[in-house]
This record gives C-alpha cells, sequence and structure tokens, in this order.
C-alpha cells in the first residue's frame, strides 16, 4: 500500500497577479498531483495566499484599503487565475487565518521551550516620519563602497559593485515610504538558532531529500556555518503578535510555510481527515510530504523550515521538488518586450491548456530554467495536439456515426500496437511519477506517430468504398479510437479539460490510469465534434502586443548629477580591460548577485557583479565586456571578488557594457 501523499506548491504573495512565471510550478504540480490521483493514490493539493507583512501593509495604505480587503480581492484574483489554468487545489488558503496562527504560536512556543529563542537588541533603521522600522528593501542611500558610493542602492546590497552591507552602513540613507531620513534605534529581535539544528539538516540533506544540485547548495550553506534567524518585526507590521511579546509580529517568512500546515488543517476540518497521520513526528511512515519550489526559495525551505518543523515535534519534508525560472524567448520575462505577461492575459488570448502541454513537454526534474519560445510553443502545440493526437480521432470518429450508427465493433483482435500503446502505461507512470514530464510527453508523442501510421496504412477511407470490407472498416475505427482513448488518459495530467471533452465524446466515465488494461468495445459513442484549434501565430502577437509596456509608460532616466573633475592622471590610474565571460551563475543566497568567471587574456578572475536582475547567467557566457582590472579585491559573503564588470544604470534597469566585435579578452581600454 502507497503512502498517502500531501502536496503543495509555494505560497504566491498577495500583493501581484499570477504570471506565466508563476505557473511554471502551479502548472507542473498539478500535474504531478492529477497523476497520483489517476492512480488511485489518497492525494492532497493544498496552498494559500502568502498574505503578511510589510509590502502588503504599505500597498492597501496606498490604495486606501485595509489589509484584509487586500488580500480578499487577490485571493478572489488568485483563486480565478488557477481555475483558468485547471490548476485544481483541494485548498486554496490564507496564512492570514486562525489555523495559522495557532500553528504559528505552536511552533514558536515550542521552540521556546526547548531554548532555541534567543531575544537581542539590534540596531535598525527607522522612519522618524512614517513612525516604523524599515526592512532593507524600504530603504535607499548611497553605496558604503568607497571605491563605488553609487546613489540609490538598496539598503542590503549594491546594484553597481555587488557589494553586499547591512542598511545602516548605507551613506545619505532616505526612507522609500516617506523620503525622510531615517535615524538608527535599537530593538529587541527574536532569533530563531539554527545552528542547533546543523546536525540534523546534514542527515537530512542526504536523506534524498533534495535533488542533487540542491544538497549540493546546502552543503555550501552547511560549510559556511548556520547563522540565527531574526524572526520578529516591530509594529507597525501586519501579521500575527507573537505570544508574550507585544508590539512583536513574526516576520513573514516564519509563518509563510507554516501556511501549507494552516491550510491541510482547515481542509482536514472540512473533510474529517486526519491532521496528525500527515503532520505529527513519525508520521513519515504513513504519509508523503512534497514541496514544489522555486530555486529562490529553496534557502527557507531546506533551512528554517525542516529545522522548525523538527525541534517543534512535526514530521519533516520527504522532498523538495526545486524548479527552475523561466525565460521567453530566450530572456527574462520583460514588460518593455511585452513578455511578462499575466495568467488572465493569457487566458484571454490562448487556450490554457496548450500551455500546460508545452511546460509539460520541456520539464525536467532539475533547477535549470525553462524557455517559453513562442514560435517553438506555436509549432509544438500545432504538430503534436492538433496534428498528431487529435487527428486520430477525426479520421475515425466520423465513419463510426455514419455508417455503425455510433456503435464499436464487439471486439478486436490483440494486436501487437494495441499491447504495445496499452503497455507503455507503466514506463509514462515511471516517467510521471520522476516528474520527467518532457520524457512521459515524448513518449506519448512517439505512441500517437504510431495510431497515426496504423490509420495511414489501413486507409479506412478506402476500405468506406468497398461494402465487404465493411466488418474491416469498424474494427479499424474501433483500434483507431480506442488508442485515442489510451492516449487521452496518458494526457489527462496535463491536459485535464480536453480529457474531459474526450471522455464526453466516447461516453464513458472519467477515465483512471488503471483503464489502459481495458478496451473499449461493443460500446455506443457520441457523434464526434471538432475538440481543438489549432494555434495561430496571430494570436501569440495580440497577446504580446496587449503585454507591451507603451514607450510613454516607461519610466524617465534618473539622471545623476556629473561628479568632481579629475585629472587624466587620476583616470589612466584606472586598469579597464575588455575580458570575456568564461562562465557565470547565480548566487542563489543573492536575489542581486551572478558569479562570473572572466577570462583577462593572461589570467582568469571571479567577480560577483549585482546583475542578477537585468540578465540571465547562462546567456551571458561568451559574452565580452569591460572591467576594472585593478581594483583591490574584496571579501564578500559568498567569496573573494577580484575586481568589477561596469554597467550602465539609473536604479531602474541595468544594462552591462560590451565593446564592438573584434576585441579581445585582455585589451586594455583607454
Ligand atoms: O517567494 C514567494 O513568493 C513567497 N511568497 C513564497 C512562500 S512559500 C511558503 F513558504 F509559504
Ligand atoms: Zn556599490
Amino acid at each position: 500500500m502507497k503512502k498517502k501523499l500531501l502536496v503543495t506548491a509555494a505560497l504566491p504573495y498577495a500583493n501581484g497577479s499570477i504570471h506565466l512565471g508563476h505557473l511554471v510550478e502551479y502548472i507542473q504540480t498539478d500535474i504531478w498531483v492529477r497523476f497520483h490521483k489517476l492512480q488511485g493514490r489518497e492525494c492532497f493539493f493544498v496552498c494559500a495566499d502568502d498574505t503578511h507583512g510589510t509590502a502588503i501593509m504599505l500597498r492597501a495604505e496606498a490604495e486606501g484599503i485595509t489589509p484584509q480587503q487586500l488580500i480578499e480581492r487577490v485571493h478572489k484574483e488568485h483563486t480565478e487565475d488557477f481555475a483558468g489554468f485547471f490548476v485544481e487545489f483541494d485548498n486554496y488558503y490564507s496564512t492570514d487565518s486562525e489555523e495559522n496562527r495557532f500553528f504559528a504560536e505552536d511552533i514558536y512556543l515550542k521552540l521556546r521551550a526547548a531554548d532555541l529563542i534567543a531575544v537581542r537588541e539590534i540596531d535598525q533603521l527607522y522612519d522618524p516620519v512614517k513612525n516604523m522600522f524599515l526592512p532593507d528593501r524600504f530603504i535607499k542611500g548611497q553605496c558604503p563602497n568607497t571605491k563605488c558610493n553609487a546613489k540609490d542602492q538598496y539598503g542590503d546590497s549594491c546594484e553597481v559593485c555587488g557589494t553586499t552591507y547591512r542598511p545602516i552602513d548605507l551613506i545619505k540613507p532616505y526612507s522609500v515610504v516617506s523620503g525622510a531620513t531615517p535615524v538608527t534605534k535599537q530593538s529587541a529581535h527574536h532569533f530563531f538558532k539554527l545552528s542547533a539544528a546543523e546536525a540534523f539538516l546534514r542527515e537530512w540533506t542526504r536523506s534524498g531529500a533534495l535533488q542533487e544540485e540542491a544538497a549540493n547548495k546546502m552543503d555550501e550553506w552547511l560549510s559556511q556555518g548556520l547563522q540565527d534567524w531574526d524572526i520578529s518585526r516591530d509594529a507597525p507590521y501586519f501579521g500575527f503578535e507573537i505570544p508574550d511579546a507585544p508590539g512583536k509580529y513574526f516576520y513573514v517568512w516564519l509563518d509563510a510555510p507554516i501556511g501549507y500546515m494552516a491550510s491541510f488543517k482547515n481542509l482536514a476540518s472540512k473533510k474529517n481527515l486526519d491532521f496528525d497521520a500527515y503532520w505529527k513526528a513519525g508520521a513519515e511512515e504513513n504519509a508523503d510530504l512534497y514541496h514544489f519550489i522555486g530555486k529562490d526559495i529553496l534557502y527557507f525551505h531546506a533551512l528554517f523550515w525542516p529545522a522548525m518543523l523538527k525541534n517543534a515535534g512535526y514530521r519533516v519534508p520527504t522532498r523538495l521538488c526545486v524548479h527552475g525560472f523561466l525565460t521567453v524567448n530566450g530572456e527574462k520575462m520583460s514588460k518593455s518586450r511585452g513578455t511578462f505577461i499575466t495568467a488572465s492575459s493569457f487566458r484571454q488570448h490562448l487556450n490554457p491548456e496548450f500551455l500546460r502541454y508545452y511546460y509539460a513537454a520541456k520539464l525536467a526534474p532539475t533547477m535549470d530554467d525553462l524557455d517559453l519560445s513562442f514560435e517553438d510553443f506555436v509549432a509544438r502545440v500545432n504538430s503534436d495536439l492538433v496534428g498528431k493526437f487529435i487527428n486520430i480521432a477525426s479520421r475515425a470518429a466520423g465513419f463510426i456515426t455514419k455508417r455503425f450508427d455510433g456503435k464499436l465493433a464487439n471486439s478486436l483482435p490483440r494486436t501487437e500496437l494495441l499491447a504495445r500503446v496499452q503497455t507503455a502505461s507503466q514506463d509514462i507512470a515511471a516517467f510521471y511519477e520522476a516528474r520527467e514530464f518532457g520524457k512521459a510527453i515524448r513518449e506519448i508523442m512517439a505512441l500517437a506517430d504510431l495510431a497515426n501510421q496504423y490509420v495511414d496504412e489501413m486507409k479506412p477511407w478506402e476500405l468506406a468504398k468497398q461494402p465487404e470490407q465493411e466488418p474491416k472498416l469498424l474494427e479499424v475505427c474501433t483500434v483507431g479510437l480506442n488508442l485515442f482513448r489510451i492516449l487521452t488518459l496518458y494526457l489527462k495530467p496535463v491536459l485535464p479539460k480536453l480529457a474531459q471533452q474526450v471522455e464526453a465524446f466516447l461516453d464513458i466515465p472519467p477515465l483512471a490510469w488503471t483503464d489502459a488494461g481495458q478496451l473499449l468495445t461493443g460500446h455506443t459513442i457520441k457523434p464526434y465534434q471538432h475538440l481543438l484549434a489549432r494555434v495561430d501565430a496571430k494570436q501569440v502577437e495580440a497577446l504580446i502586443e496587449a503585454n507591451t509596456q507603451s514607450l510613454q509608460d516607461k519610466p524617465k532616466v534618473n539622471v545623476e548629477p556629473i561628479g568632481e573633475t579629475i585629472g587624466i592622471d587620476d583616470f589612466s590610474r584606472i586598469d579597464l580591460r575588455v575580458a570575456k565571460i568564461l562562465h557565470a551563475e547565480e548566487v542563489l543566497e543573492s536575489d542581486k548577485l551572478l558569479k562570473l568567471t572572466l577570462d583577462l587574456g593572461a589570467e582568469q578572475r571571479t567577480v560577483f557583479s549585482g546583475i542578477k536582475s537585468a540578465y540571465k547567467a547562462a546567456d551571458l557566457i561568451g559574452r565580452h565586456t569591460i572591467m576594472v582590472a585593478n581594483l583591490s579585491p574584496r571579501k564578500m559573503r559568498f567569496g573573494e571578488s577580484q575586481g568589477m564588470v561596469l554597467a550602465a544604470g539609473d536604479g531602474n534597469g541595468i544594462y552591462l557594457l560590451n565593446p564592438d566585435a573584434g576585441a579581445q579578452a585582455g585589451m586594455r581600454v583607454k
């Protein structure tokens, strides 16, 4: 007997719309869950809106509504978007719920009882006009790196030189909320002593809970030493007040993953399920817990979350399924290029199941990014779904309706083809199980090719002209529709609505995985109606057009005043070189940084550069840029940065410099 299964997808923030990037995760999780349900496994899929924190509080204020009104509105929007893409949660809840408050307090109190909470005073920047402490992202100022001093940098790191620092280190800081100069104020904060969980985390990392790439990241973090985690924030804050600490609130990331438990608890009350059988320590024996997440939030799910659960007497996750980001036409989603596309906009122009199919065809269980190339999207959907899959039914069904009153043959010969398509259910199931969706789709389409070849060879349109071939015509069309029915089943996790339409056409109950073993004979089907229309490239153009931010919407360039004059001698002391980017990778723990390996002709350098928001690491490899080669090396949290690459920017965008074609690595720039 297989274990029960509880699956989660990351909780989206309650202040933004669902877009195609989010859908990479929700669609893949939904496919995996639907597959397990088709297999008859007891499986629940829960999620919720992530509702707490300063950003949501301020957004509501700016809109002149309460946070509760904001999260209620967004909850409705998110629910509609998910339903529109057939992402079917067993429960879609909210972190601003009584269940979540209960578990957040419960876990906190258990950690405190285990002496895992420390309270200490820290210095923090405070907005004296707004009367609130400022999170790092709400403070800007000049970069404290004396060699850089770039203006308008966020409180955690500099986008120009990549230095990471504390907000109180910023020069001339200002509050993004009120514009006031913040003052330093002390405040008592609550910390979770994460280092106490080190031995457990080392063991959990190697328990099969992580993909290899994620386990390697964990090793890196563990070897750097675990820091205490600040889990409290001062009022005003939209969240849960910490028991016995008036005016102190749980940090949004403390109660967000607890939202998984809360959503399940809420479901359990509605459906009379045994909550403990899934969540209490030891539940690992009977129930699996899978979290689907993006690689940007691995840190929270692989360190804090299991450590919190373990030390509060709950079960730990069976596995994290970590995926990469979405690129569109090979680049980051971009408003100006029209590729930052919301779920609701996509649905207005294109069939949402086409996106499900395309993502499935490209997904593998790795942390690699997934590219949505619209040209490929149109070609693949038309050739696979319309040209191969639907074609089988449209070529066989008409004859059954017209010539046999809709009734299929009473029996079928056990042909090699039928057997091959039926037994493929095992391999396809194994691919789905292993989240090798791309492989599953390739196998299904190979079978669709075989089915079409069969129809081509049997030529039912020729048989139909010869009255003595009537029994053969019935047999061929019945085989064709049986192949179509089994392929529909195999595609059902990916295309649930289309599968439902096919079930209605065949007039059969909902297909389950074991139905691959049976054939449909002596049964009357409904008249065939066209099931799927081709995508037209014009629909894609209209979608991009609708999402392109017009030039008028473009923010004006923030032109910084030009600095003090320097002499040519000063300038010539800066050794600028052409550098070739040999390798680039993301620094997962940082929102901003890419780690670059640069070829300078005579030597190689490692440089950490704050350009992650504008560039995808893989796209930079092989490109030339300009670097400051004689900048003294700087120790950063992630390693030593040996120089700096040059980029233009005004706080809104980042544009890496590159020399004209022909410039070679190592050439001096003067
Ligand atoms: O990164 C995000 O979008 C978070 N809202 C994800 C939270 S996932 C879980 F921990 F709640
Ligand atoms: Zn800087």
